[in-house]
Formats: structure tokens, C-alpha cells, sequence
């Protein structure tokens, strides 16, 4: 083998130039005294062309018995060819095998059953979509980071192993040494309040648990979160600064991510429509317009996924539905001076039926009041004394909000269902591979 070791994205700037590439066989075809070979790398896929009588037989013979998936290198001149995926082509002068694949390759290009795919996940994840898919969430978390530090948020890492706080879906439980039962967490953001009153402005960007029997498009039992916490934010700050992240994540995807956003067969029409502001409806107004449109919803409902989509159908950009009933929400948020019926916060739905994709709302911060709500949700008081604290010493105005990193990723990448999102979905009847 000669040649300098090279990944296909950089091929186009090495025209010319001998070089070595190792890849996967996406597949092989033979055409009289031509062969092609597909070869993929991860950082895209490359056209290898093999002709007959310039190789040694061994090369040729070696090249037709290839298998879909077997690991190679492959040794030639890199020409410009703009037919070519990716604008370049390999005229190959040698090739070795790295690592023979079966000729069994479960994945074979025809349709396959999503419960196949799930199963086979560890392989799946090697096809051109996912890939795609993997690549713009990489980009769309680098975005989040970028977001935050370019706004002087430090960004904080909150347990997993917790004593029981949260949220109200189910909680997972395992046994901890002589302290009984640790939940794994469901939210950082009693963690994340503590470390505002530390650092003002802080986010977290982690796992989360829900043993939430919710077999639906949008739900894991394992998502990422990113949750920022804000000192000094009233609830309008909380909303402004959800919108700013948003169109920045659009505008990311659509400046750097084009080329996977054309492989999901993603109508970017729809993303280049999203604009600020965002609409900010009022509960009681939204109950009021979905009962037009047919909801069985009453006041104090939480919204379900068919509520959502029905209002959100109405606009291009994604909406707040802004303070909610109590009754709805969790026992942290604010009370309304307004209408303390209610609490300051929002819900922010993605348009196309998206749904939720950010839960927020400022923090209550008095002492009493939020004693109060622990006890009237019939909380273990003893659990919350630390954060009963952060209102004892030094009480603050704060806010923050969390948004849901799969359910994102699935609005701006158009794909239906959360699962495709995460390499290693966790759902109720998934656990494997
Ligand atoms: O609305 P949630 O439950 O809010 C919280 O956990 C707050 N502690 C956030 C905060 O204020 N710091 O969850 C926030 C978001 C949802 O809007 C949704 O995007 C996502 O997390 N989410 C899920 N994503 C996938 N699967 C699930 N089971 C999810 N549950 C929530
Ligand atoms: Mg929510």
C-alpha cells in the first residue's frame, strides 16, 4: 500500500494526488471490465473504480468477492468527478481487506420493519439516514454549547443518582448501599437552582430518567435534557431567551447541516419560515380556541399531544402557551400574582405537530409558599430541605426551563419519531442492543 492515509471528506482537495482510504462496502458492481465500489467512512461515501486489465488479477479477484460491510483499504488517484457522491472518485491501483464480512449482512437495501431495525440498532446506525441523523445532532448540541458560552453560562453538572425529587412521571429506583433507594434523575433542575445562586446563569446538559409507560413518537425512558437556570430572570426573560436559542439552532442547522438535512428529505422551507417572535398565548385563550376546534379539553387540563398539534396547526414558528393552572404543573413554578389560580410559565410547542419541546417557568421563591405546594402534593418534605434552603438564604428571582434534545432534533431534522434521534434508544419494551 502507498499513499497518504485520508478520509473522504477531504478527498476534493487532494485531487490529483495518490492516496489511501479505509472504509465499510456499502456495495459493489462489476460492469464488463469495470467495477465500482461504494465505500463509506463516516465522513461520506466515496465511488471506487477498478479496471480490469490495469490491476494485477489478484486485485480484481480480491475486489469481486467483497461482501457488503467488509472494513478495506483502498489505494489510487484521486480525480474530480462531479457526477460522484461528493465530487470526487478513486482510480483504484490496490486494495486490501482489513476485515471480511459475512455474506449474511442483516441490513440488505430493501424495507425492513422498524422492530428488525431497533433490534439490529448497533448495524442500523452504519446507514446513510442515520448517519445524517447522528451527525446533525451532533452539530445541534455543539450549537447548544456555543449558545451558552457565548453568553458567559457555566455549564454544570448535576447527579444522576438522586434521593426522590423531580418531576411527577414514574421514577427508576435502585438500591443504595445503607441510604435505601436513589431514583435516577428526572430533571437537574433543583440541582441547577442551587448552582444559580453559585455562579447566576449556569446549564446543565445530561441524561434523564422517566418510567413513563408512554409508548408514543415522543416519549424515551432515557433523553437528554439541557437545562439552563437563571438568576434575575422574571418569566419574560425565561421566554426570550428560549426563542433566541431556538432561532439559533435553526440557523445553525440550515447554515452548516444542508447536506444531511437533504438526505432526511427535510422541506427547509419549513425551518427558513421560523422567525421571531414566537406567539405567546395564554392558557385560558388556547383552552378557549381548542374547544372551538372540537378539544374535549376544560380548564386545568395539562394540554395532551392531540391539543398540541390542533393549536400549533395554525402556525409556522413554534408557540408559547404561557401560564398554566396550577393544578397542571409542577409544584415549583411561581404563583401568578395575577391569577393565582395560575403559575408563570410557559410550554413552547414546535410547529408541524411537533409538540412540546421546552418546559419553563420562573422558580417560586417564597419560603412559605412553596412549602406549602410540597406539602400539598404530598412531597417527602425531608427530601426538599436543601432546596427549601435557597429560599431561606438569600432568596432570589430566578427562572429556567428545559428543553428536550431528541424532541428538537426530530422537529428540525423532520423526522417522526423520537427513537431515530438517539443512537441506543431506552423504551418500555427496549433495552437491548
Ligand atoms: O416539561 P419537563 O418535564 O420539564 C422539566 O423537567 C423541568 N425540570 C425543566 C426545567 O424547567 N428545568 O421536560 C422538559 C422537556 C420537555 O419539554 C420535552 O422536550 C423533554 O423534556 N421530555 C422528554 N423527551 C423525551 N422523552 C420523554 N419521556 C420526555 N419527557 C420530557
Ligand atoms: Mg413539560
Amino acid at each position: 500500500m502507498t499513499g497518504r492515509i485520508e478520509r473522504i471528506a477531504a478527498l476534493p482537495a487532494a485531487a490529483g494526488q495518490q492516496v489511501t482510504v479505509r472504509g465499510w462496502v456499502q456495495h459493489v458492481r462489476t460492469q464488463g471490465k469495470v467495477g465500482f465500489l461504494v465505500l463509506r467512512d463516516g465522513t461520506g461515501v466515496l465511488q471506487c473504480v477498478f479496471v480490469r486489465n490495469q490491476l494485477p488479477p489478484e486485485t480484481w479477484d480480491l475486489f469481486t468477492a467483497l461482501t457488503q460491510e467488509a472494513c478495506v483499504a483502498v489505494t489510487g488517484e484521486v480525480r474530480l468527478e462531479p457526477r460522484a457522491p461528493g465530487g470526487a472518485e478513486l482510480g483504484v491501483t490496490a486494495l486490501a481487506l482489513l476485515g471480511a464480512s459475512g455474506a449474511d449482512y442483516p441490513i440488505q437495501p430493501k424495507e425492513h420493519g422498524v422492530d428488525f431495525l431497533l433490534d439490529h440498532r448497533h448495524l442500523w446506525l452504519r446507514s446513510q439516514r442515520q448517519v445524517a441523523i447522528m451527525r446533525l445532532r451532533h452539530e445541534l448540541e455543539q450549537a447548544i454549547h456555543d449558545f451558552f458560552y457565548a453568553r458567559d453560562f457555566v455549564r454544570a453538572d448535576t447527579p444522576i443518582l438522586t434521593a426522590a425529587i423531580g418531576e411527577r412521571a414514574g421514577l427508576f429506583g435502585t438500591e443504595y448501599f445503607d441510604e435505601g433507594t436513589a431514583f435516577l434523575a428526572q430533571t437537574g433542575q433543583l440541582y441547577g437552582e442551587a448552582l444559580a445562586a453559585a455562579l447566576g446563569r449556569i446549564y446543565t446538559f445530561g441524561p434523564t430518567f422517566r418510567a413513563e409507560k408512554s409508548k408514543t413518537r415522543r416519549h424515551l425512558t432515557e433523553f437528554w435534557m439541557i437545562e439552563p437556570e437563571m438568576a434575575f430572570y422574571d418569566q419574560g426573560d425565561n421566554m426570550q431567551l428560549q426563542e433566541e436559542l431556538l432561532l439559533f439552532l435553526v440557523e445553525r442547522a440550515l447554515e452548516r447541516r444542508r447536506p444531511e438535512l437533504a438526505i432526511l428529505e427535510r422541506d427547509v422551507s419549513k425551518l427558513e419560515a421560523v422567525k421571531g417572535p414566537f406567539p405567546r398565548i395564554d392558557y385560558g385563550d388556547a383552552v378557549t380556541t381548542l374547544q372551538g376546534k372540537g378539544s374535549s379539553i376544560t380548564w386545568g387540563d395539562d394540554l395532551g399531544a392531540e391539543d398540541e398539534a390542533l393549536l400549533v396547526a395554525d402556525y409556522a414558528t413554534p408557540i408559547f402557551v404561557c401560564n398554566y393552572p396550577k393544578e397542571a404543573k409542577a409544584f415549583y413554578m411561581k404563583e401568578n400574582p395575577a391569577d393565582p389560580r395560575t403559575v408563570l410559565c410557559a410550554d413552547c410547542l414546535a410547529p408541524e405537530g411537533y409538540g412540546e419541546i421546552i418546559g419553563g417557568s420562573q422558580r417560586e421563591d417564597d419560603h412559605d409558599k412553596l412549602l406549602h405546594r410540597i406539602r400539598e402534593e404530598g412531597l417527602p418534605e425531608a427530601a426538599y430541605g436543601w432546596y427549601l434552603d435557597l429560599r431561606k438564604y438569600g432568596t432570589f428571582v430566578h427562572s429556567g426551563f428545559g428543553i428536550g434534545l431528541e424532541r428538537t432534533i426530530a422537529w428540525i431534522g423532520g423526522i417522526p419519531h423520537v427513537r431515530e434521534v438517539i443512537p441506543f434508544p431506552r423504551m418500555m419494551h427496549r433495552l437491548t442492543p
